[in-house]
């Protein structure tokens, strides 16, 4: 298990916290702008209707609001949501029992939606086209097809990678929204909000030092919010300023900019052992013992987002901003250290 607080996957310890933080209604969402504004236009009009929303594909880097999103979907269509995630659906019979504890217009979420079994995506394409359930009974020799009538309801797909999805599912959702970082300010309003529900003190440049250090991301402003607060309590008097933030992030090892010592490895690697790039992701995983895919999940979005790193035909490079961040000296004629 990765305890790294930086990490934007889910930890063991967010959960008590997420419950009492989560926004439950779109005003309390903060930013993603336009996406929300869409979604509150296609949640009225399907009121207006008395019809099932369509069906919402959410995609973007982890822990940006998508579960939390899909809960509020529900909320304000004033419906039930059933959660699945891809991975836990194994067989057709899993998906089929969920599908028939739907009622009319409920919201059915299913995470990591990328992540489930193809033959099982071809159940679903009749449930969210028509709402029928096709499933064989019988035993070998002797099956038959039947088709089950379902509710409406609203299908809410997430996803770090979108590219994953088969071309037939993603064609399927009639809304396809791609969740953005968050910028400072947006953050700093979560931050308060947070601050708020949990009933501790902080200043306003406190706020917006920890914002800009959360990489745009409202699950690790969160994270660190709440272990800022325990810094205060125990080094100071409870309330978090600017010195508090940065002696607890000092600790927690996560710079300026929000990198933390994977991230700089990272850097580091493609500098020392590759020349600064461009160097394929395979090489780059096996210098620094991660894993591919959370490097393209998890470190890559937002290391390119900042521009520390550009992808190009041949592979990954670092950027003269990043020698510049990471205090190497840079080469503009041969784009290498110096
Ligand atoms: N727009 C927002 N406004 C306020 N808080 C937010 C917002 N988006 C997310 N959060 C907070 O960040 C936490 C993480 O969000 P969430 O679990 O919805 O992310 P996610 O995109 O589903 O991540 P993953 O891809 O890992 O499943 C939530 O517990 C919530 O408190
Ligand atoms: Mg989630």
């Amino acid at each position: 298990m990765d305890e790294r607080v930086i990490t934007t996957r889910e930890l063991k310890d967010d959960g008590e916290l997420d419950n009492t933080i989560r926004p439950e209604c779109i005003e309390e969402y903060i930013g993603q702008a336009d996406v929300k504004e869409n979604i509150k236009v296609y949640i009225e009009a399907a009121k207006m209707r008395n019809e099932s929303l369509d069906h919402v594909l959410l995609y973007g880097p982890p822990g940006l609001g998508k579960t939390t999103l899909a809960y509020i979907i529900a909320n304000e269509l004033g419906t039930n949501i059933k959660t699945a995630s891809g991975p836990s659906i194994e067989k057709s019979g899993d998906l089929a029992a969920i599908l028939s504890t739907l009622e009319k217009g409920d919201v059915l979420f299913i995470d990591e939606i990328h992540r489930m079994p193809r033959f099982i995506e071809e159940i679903l394409y009749p449930a969210m086209e028509d709402f029928t359930l096709e499933i064989i009974v019988g035993s070998e020799g002797n099956t038959r097809n039947i088709k089950i009538d379902l509710p409406p309801f609203t299908l809410v797909g997430a996803t770090t990678r979108a590219g994953d999805l088969s071309a037939p599912l993603r064609d399927r959702f009639g809304i396809v929204s791609k969740l953005q970082y968050y910028t400072v300010e947006e953050l700093a309003q979560i931050i308060k909000r947070t601050s708020k529900v949990l009933g501790v003190g902080i200043d306003e440049d406190a706020t917006i030092e920890l914002a800009s250090r959360s990489r745009g991301t409202p699950r690790i402003a969160n994270r660190l919010f709440k272990r800022v607060r325990d810094f205060a309590l125990v080094k100071g008097n409870g309330y978090i300023d600017k010195d508090i933030i940065k002696l607890a992030l000092e600790r927690l090892k996560v710079d300026d900019m929000g990198l933390d010592e994977t991230d700089h490895e990272l850097l580091l690697a493609i500098i020392n052992k590759f020349n600064g790039g461009p160097v394929g992701v395979e090489a780059v995983a096996s210098a620094i013992g991660e894993e591919v895919t959370t490097i393209e999940d998890v470190y890559e979005p937002y290391l390119l987002q900042t521009g520390l790193l550009k992808r190009t035909a041949r592979g990954r490079m670092v950027t003269a901003k990043a020698y510049e961040v990471l205090h190497i000296k840079y080469d503009e004629l041969t784009k290498r250290k110096k």
